[in-house]
Formats: C-alpha cells, sequence, structure tokens
C-alpha cells in the first residue's frame, strides 16, 4: 500500500516497473490525519508493506502550525505504525536530513546523534522515534534530503530544479544560498532504491539513509542545472549562515548511506542524477 501517489516520491514509486501488486490510495479514501482511516485501510486491505510518503514538510510553515506538524508527522506514524503492528505489517516511512543540526564536515551515519534546529525536524525527528519505538520490529525510516521529482512537488510550489529554469524566464542574475551543503536526490534513483530496500532479504528494521552520491551546496546545484541545460543566468552566492528569517537550517546536512550500501544498494552520484532528471523532463533542452 502506498501513502502519497500524487506526491514526488510516490508517483515515482508508482511509475518503477515491479511484481508486486500496489494499492494506492487517494487522501478522500486514507487521510493519515485520521487513525480510523489508517486502521481501517490496513485492516481492510491487508498489505504485506505500507509505504508512507505523505507529510507536513513545508519547512517554514510548520514553524507558524507546530501542532499541525507534529499531527502529521508524528501522530499520524504513530498511528499508522500501530496499525501495520496489528496486522504484522511491514511500515516504511520517510524523515529528513533536518534532523541533524548541521555542525560536521562529513557526512551523517544512519546512528550518529540528532540535533534539529527547527519545528520541522522536531516533529520529523519525533516521528521516527514514535515509528521505532512502536514499531520496532516492522518499521523502515528512510532519511532522505532535496527531493525532486518528474510530478513536482505540489506542496512546495514546485520542485527546486524546475523553479530555477523557470527563474531564468524572468531573470538574468540570481542569488542562491552557498551555506547549506545537502545531498540533493532524484526521486526517479530513491524509488527504486526504496523497493531494492523493502525487497532485501536482510533489510532488519530501523533508520536507513537513502540519497545521492556526492555534496554540494544550492548554488552549486543551481549552477549544474544550468551548465546542464546550457542555459545562461549569472549565480550570486549568498551567504545567510543557514538563517531563514529567525529560523535556522543545518550547515552540514550530507547522509552517509552507510547501512543500504552494506545491502548493496548505492545511488548515483547528485549530477548524474540530475543530467537523469533533465532529460527525462526536458529532453533536447538538457543536452540530450
Ligand atoms: N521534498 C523534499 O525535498 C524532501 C526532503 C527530505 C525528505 N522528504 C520526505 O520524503 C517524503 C516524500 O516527499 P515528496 O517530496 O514526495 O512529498 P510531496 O511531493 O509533497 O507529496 C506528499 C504526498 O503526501 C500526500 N499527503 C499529504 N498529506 C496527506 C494526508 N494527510 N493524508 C494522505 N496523504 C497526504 C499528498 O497528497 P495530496 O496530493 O492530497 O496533497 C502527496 O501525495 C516525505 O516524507 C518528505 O517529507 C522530502
Amino acid at each position: 500500500m502506498l501513502i502519497g501517489k500524487t506526491g514526488q516520491l510516490g508517483s515515482s514509486i508508482l511509475a518503477e516497473q515491479t511484481t508486486h501488486q500496489i494499492y494506492a490510495p487517494g487522501r478522500a479514501e486514507l487521510d493519515i490525519e485520521s487513525k480510523d482511516s489508517c486502521e481501517r485501510a490496513i485492516a481492510e486491505f491487508r498489505p504485506d508493506v505500507v509505504i508512507n510518503t505523505a507529510a507536513f514538510h513545508n519547512v517554514p510553515q510548520c514553524e507558524v502550525e507546530p501542532l499541525r506538524a507534529f499531527a502529521v508527522n508524528c501522530q499520524s506514524v504513530r498511528d499508522l505504525a500501530l496499525a501495520c503492528n496489528k496486522s504484522n505489517t511491514l511500515f516504511v516511512t520517510f524523515s529528513t536530513d533536518y534532523v541533524f543540526g548541521g555542525e560536521k564536515k562529513t557526512p551523517y551515519r544512519e546512528d550518529e546523534r540528532t540535533k534539529p534546529l527547527q519545528m520541522y525536524g522536531i516533529s520529523r525527528l519525533a516521528g521516527e522515534l514514535a515509528a521505532t519505538a512502536i514499531s520496532p520490529r516492522h518499521a523502515v525510516v528512510i532519511r532522505t534530503c532535496g527531493l525532486y521529482g518528474l510530478s513536482g512537488a505540489i506542496s512546495k510550489g514546485g520542485n527546486f530544479v524546475d523553479k530555477r529554469i523557470a527563474d531564468a524566464q524572468t531573470s538574468s542574475v540570481i542569488e542562491m544560498g552557498c551555506d547549506q551543503i545537502v545531498s540533493p536526490t532524484y526521486t526517479g534513483n530513491l524509488a527504486q532504491a526504496v523497493l531494492k530496500l523493502i525487497e532485501h532479504p536482510q533489510l532488519v528494521p530501523g533508520i536507513y539513509h537513502l540519497v545521492n552520491e556526492g555534496e554540494c551546496n544550492w548554488f552549486e546545484f543551481t549552477q549544474a542545472i544550468y551548465e546542464m541545460m546550457k542555459i545562461s543566468v549569472k549565480v550570486n552566492p549568498i551567504d545567510r549562515g543557514g538563517m531563514s528569517g529567525e529560523m535556522r537550517r543545518p550547515l552540514y546536512s550530507v547522509l552517509a548511506n552507510t547501512k543500504a550500501r552494506e545491502l548493496g544498494i548505492i545511488l548515483p552520484h547528485w549530477r548524474n542524477a540530475l543530467q537523469l532528471y533533465l532529460n527525462k523532463k526536458y529532453g533536447a533542452a538538457a543536452g540530450k
């Protein structure tokens, strides 16, 4: 059962060739904010696996609506974990690089100390704890970062890559942050990795990191988008010291996929992933 089929990752998972039968209810059939709805859907369909890609992940909005952030990112995850426990179902749910504080300069492993800096990260960490505490034998939490996918991110008004290409229609000079170092990840690669992970015979429940290899800041990522698209826009790096208004973001949140790598699951480098995405979405304009 796949929750979030209209989202970037959900639609990428649905687009994968798989021998599995995937039941993907829309929000009208399964609203994760309703405990009854979660229990009913899982009891009725008795899936082998529940993959929850739904979240409240508009980071600034989580500061404004912290109770809603906890309701969706923690309480609903707990309700799904409880329902999966009852039916002995594997529960796969997602989290974020924003559970880390960004004080390091080398990639964070799955077992490193978390230290979220804002309500979004706090609510996601609470969700991780809810899933793994309530369902230690069934819950797989996958942390990922900076997603972009063919369906765009409706909840964020489009994904980062598409927004930068749209910016170039109206501006010849743009400013882009160079202060945050991240692992931008293409949902096509992530979807394949998620399916490989849940099919893996040696999968053990717990926390996993799945991101494209390598690291960059958003300024470097933006430059790569324009280079690959052969768009001439001047990009000026801007250092906000990780601040968005009064809200803090981690300066370094690159994830090391150490546990998935041990199972032979390795995602491509972010540059190859970006080129693949641009080819698929923009075809000839992306140099192919
Ligand atoms: N995007 C990123 O940069 C990023 C970074 C790190 C981690 N992640 C995590 O990765 C996962 C997938 O992200 P994404 O970018 O694919 O998300 P997305 O594009 O925003 O899609 C979210 C999906 O969840 C559904 N949804 C939201 N609230 C729901 C509810 N109450 N009940 C049922 N369905 C609901 C949405 O349905 P509607 O169409 O009905 O709204 C949509 O299908 C999330 O957990 C996200 O936080 C994302």
